[in-house]
């Protein structure tokens, strides 16, 4: 009998690794997540080992070979998902990491930022070149840093050998056995440094920073021909590598949000919203949300609106660990299925609402209202104020949070949203999707299959491996719950009303 051949599909995470081993008919055979170590030098700032996540796709690859008992050979083809944002610097005559990758939530270039964002004219052209907002999350500002403050790298980029690349880039130039330094242009839209009207690095801006184009990789279309990977540099496996973006618009594609006007938003120590525009890149008047490139296929981009916010999952985390309101996430959960019962079983407004409001800030506010010296707040506690009550305040201030996000990204599409995907850890809390689908008064999907990142990178692969179509997959997206609003528009008016005195309040104090 022949041997079946088989997708590799890898989502290289800011926590972790995740690999997955897809059959032809788009089932996973293998699942391996490989944990990496999380530094943190001084406070705000955020590093990876470079060795250890290139050590840590294999060890993940590897153990789904095994896992699943096939050989090398009948990996047909390898893609990847990226963190986005975080850069490093390496050596390319022996690839030897000239300092830690400095991840996307590292905030020590904010004074490089800063610098950059006093020429108001001059941040208002890198918003519409690059459709980004000049803030240290974004990779200029860490590669700015890195050539002033890395001795090291000074000295390579002198003499030649000195290169900058986002994670893709790097995983890519191992995989290859260094043969190709290449990003996609999802990857090179989240630098601050690519022009995503034109679909190339900014001339204008790197002369800016000093950076050099020869000092950047490549960049590529998302779907193609990449690279083939090395059997001697992985794991015996020689396969095109068709597919590489970053994490969050794989997240969307593995929802199948390939329509303008579909959105997403993925649940996880923050959130990320996207919405799909289509094949132009919106320009954003009110200032509020970033624009940017999900998907580049042959010559055609695909653009979305994107908005972060930054404490989600770590808000509930704090929640336990910081506050001691619940014992465990499980606790938490059970209570949720209570509060869920009773907001469907219509008893909710009266027992329920206690008027507590809390601002999820923890982290200062993100997309819309960009304030990253905000700190978060809790309003309204009385005498009668329990441990239950402020977990539920953590879970509503989230879900208003993502209404302040979806509510920019209408006012800036004209668009009106008709449904919400949905997908991470804190989207098994069912209170907090019936809070969300309440608040936006669309319903909230949540798709049976869990791994909707790596998915998506799967699903694209097998599209161009011509394993199925677009519209084979749709069958495939099973929802395995949808949340339906049942709140009434005025009692819903209500709440969005106080929630933004709150947050006006907040502005106001910081
Ligand atoms: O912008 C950063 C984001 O894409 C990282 O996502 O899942 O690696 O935390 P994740």
């Amino acid at each position: 009998m022949a041997e079946q051949p088989y997708i590799l599909s890898i989502d290289q995470g800011t926590t972790g690794t995740k690999a997955l081993l897809v059959d032809q008919d788009g089932n996973i055979r293998a699942e391996s997540y490989q944990k990496h170590t999380q530094y943190y030098p001084h406070s705000g700032w955020a590093e990876h080992d470079p060795t250890e996540i290139w050590q840590m796709v294999l060890a993940a690859v590897a153990d789904i070979l095994e896992k699943a008992n096939i050989a090398p050979h009948q990996v047909h083809a390898v893609g990847l998902a990226n963190q986005g944002e975080t850069v490093m610097a390496w050596d390319v005559t022996d690839s030897s990491p000239l300092y830690p990758a400095i991840v996307w939530s590292c905030r020590r270039s904010i004074a490089i930022a800063d610098q950059w964002n006093a020429d108001h004219d001059w941040r208002q052209r890198v918003k519409e070149k690059t459709g980004l907002r000049i803030d240290p999350y974004f990779s200029a500002t860490k590669v700015k840093w890195l050539m002033e403050e890395v001795p090291e790298v000074n000295a390579k980029l002198e003499e030649g050998c000195g290169r900058f690349g986002t994670l893709d880039t790097w995983m890519i130039w191992n995989m290859t056995g260094k043969k190709q330094f290449v990003t996609d242009a999802s990857t090179a839209a989240r630098t601050l440094l690519f022009n995503i009207q034109q679909g190339e690095w900014d001339e204008e801006i790197l002369q800016y920073l000093g950076i050099k184009k020869e000092w950047l990789a490549q960049v590529v279309p998302s779907v193609g021909e990449l690279g083939v990977t090395c059997p001697d540099h992985f794991l015996g496996i020689q396969a095109p590598i068709r597919v590489s973006m970053v994490d969050q618009p794989a997240a969307l594609y593995g929802h199948l949000c390939v329509e303008p006007g579909m959105s997403k938003c993925t649940y996880g120590t923050g959130c990320f919203a996207y919405l799909n525009v289509g094949t132009q890149p919106l320009t954003d008047h009110t200032d509020t949300l970033l624009s940017t490139i999900v998907w580049q296929r042959e010559d055609a981009y695909t653009y979305a609106l994107d908005g972060a916010i930054y404490s989600a999952g770590s808000a509930i985390e704090w929640g336990m660990n910081g506050l001691g309101l619940y014992d465990s996430i499980e606790q938490l959960q059970e209570w949720s299925k209570q509060w869920e019962l009773c907001l469907n079983g219509g008893a909710v407004e009266k027992e329920l609402d206690n008027e507590i409001l809390f601002i999820p800030a923890l982290s200062g506010l993100g997309a819309p209202y960009w304030s990253s010296d905000t700190r978060g707040m809790f309003v309204g506690m009385s005498h009668d104020t329990t441990k239950q009550d402020l977990a539920r305040a953590i879970l509503e201030g989230i879900a208003h949070r993502i209404a302040d996000v979806l509510e920019a990204m209408q006012l800036v599409s004209g668009q009106q949203l008709k449904s919400l995907r949905v997908d991470g850890g804190p989207t098994r809390n069912p209170y907090l999707m019936q809070v969300q689908a309440n608040i936006l008064g669309i319903p909230v999907e949540a798709p049976k299959q869990a791994e909707t990142t790596a998915m998506g990178v799967a699903y694209l692969q097998g599209e161009s491996l011509g394993w199925w179509t677009q519209e084979q997959l749709q069958k495939k997206i099973l929802i395995s719950r949808r949340y339906e609003p049942q709140l009434s528009h005025e009692r819903v008016q209500l709440k969005r009303r106080r929630w933004k005195k709150a947050i006006q309040l907040l502005q106001d104090f910081q």
